[in-house]
């Protein structure tokens, strides 16, 4: 039990070294971090026999990570999701981030959070291992306003919940939108594609998308529509139906409005693998839920042991304020001013049965 830390490479010749710690909790059950990205490169729970495995997707190796590669299992920011053209008015003041993702910025711009160095700390706490990282974010990164002081507390609670939590300080106006981006195979990463598992998404409503993937401002009822999870289905159940809104999204992309809107700690999701009987449940105080069903992966993906991540391989639930919300006043805001502190926390709670 506790947290332990080796060495797993260099981002570049003469930096600082990258490490691999390793969070072990008083089940004896793992979650692996590196500080490069703030990345989860592995989670280990058992199934309802209690055969353990690793239920994210990722690699084996830093190189790996330094590669090209969609956000496995990262922190995304400044502003995760999508900013619409790269820009965003504050204030008056009109700001530009880098055109990453066909017209618009995605997940923070050319280098976000999950490409960056944080400074990490472990930590015995009674709730179980944690590991606090840490990055200051210098006025103007990525062309976002304000120097800004973030940190994302990782605990590995020993009753298999895995906790994050998030907390950031600016010193000028600025907007964001922080997330953990880890794709999840509940029958083992790698295993095959992730179809077959059944989903639960406390929401009525969804912000509908547009052809480049974003909001259209609408806030719609997902009643009648292939985006309906508020009785669970299983997530290939519908993903082939003619539907707008599933071609906008080469299948599932879209944030889903949470019933609870309060900011108290609620139920999200509940996600159930029944082949092996493990289930995940998310928890969080943010006000949406991004539904991605790794539509872009493929071939080109191989990750941990050889194995490949082909399309639907993997799914995410990214905690979040919507997308765009700089340029959507009547979504919750993602401004963050001098003097306040952004607080959100997110958990993922595991169980077999
Ligand atoms: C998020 C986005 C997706 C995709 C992935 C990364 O989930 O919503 O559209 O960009 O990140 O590939």
């Amino acid at each position: 039990m506790g947290v332990s830390s080796k060495p797993f490479g260099v981002t570049g010749d003469g930096a600082p070294q990258v490490e691999l710690f390793t969070l072990t909790n008083a089940r004896g059950h793992a979650v692996r971090i590196t500080n490069y990205g703030a990345i989860v490169t592995g989670l280990e729970v058992p199934d309802r026999d209690g055969e353990v495995a690793d239920v994210v997707l990722g690699f084996d190796t830093l190189d790996e990570y330094l590669a090209s590669h969609p956000y496995f299992g990262a922190v995304v920011g400044r502003l995760g999701n999508r900013l619409a053209g790269g820009k965003f008015t504050l204030d008056g003041l009109e700001y530009t981030i880098a055109q990453n993702d066909g017209p618009n910025s995605l997940h923070g711009g050319l280098k976000g959070f999950d490409k960056v160095l944080w400074q990490a700390e472990g930590r015995e706490t009674p709730d179980g291992p944690a590991l606090v990282l840490s990055y200051v974010s210098a006025d103007g990164e990525e062309g976002y306003p304000g120097e800004l002081s973030v940190r994302v507390t990782y605990t590995w609670a020993n009753r298999d919940v895995f906790r994050v939590e998030y907390r950031a300080e600016t010193t000028k106006p600025t907007v964001l939108n922080v997330t953990q981006h880890a794709y999840f195979n509940l029958a083992g990463a790698g295993a095959g594609d992730v179809l077959g598992h059944e989903l639960q998404i406390f929401a009525d409503r969804f912000t509908p998308i547009d052809e480049t993937l974003i909001p259209t401002g609408e806030l719609r009822s997902v009643a009648g529509t292939p985006l309906d999870f508020r009785a669970p289905h299983v997530l290939g159940e519908r993903i082939g139906a003619d539907d707008e809104q599933l071609a906008n999204g080469g299948g599932y992309d879209h944030n889903y409005v949470l019933n609870s809107a309060d900011g108290s700690l609620a139920r999200a999701v509940r996600v159930v693998e029944s082949t092996t009987g493990r289930a995940m449940e998310v928890w969080t105080t943010e006000p949406g839920v991004q539904l991605y069903s790794g539509n872009f992966l493929d071939s080109a993906n191989v990750g941990k042991s050889g194995k490949t991540y082909h399309k639907y391989y993997g799914f995410c639930l990214e905690t979040q304020h919507f997308p765009d919300s700089p340029n959507h006043p009547e979504f919750p805001s993602a401004v963050l001013r001098p003097g306040q502190t952004w607080r959100t926390t997110t958990e993922f709670r595991f169980s077999a049965g």
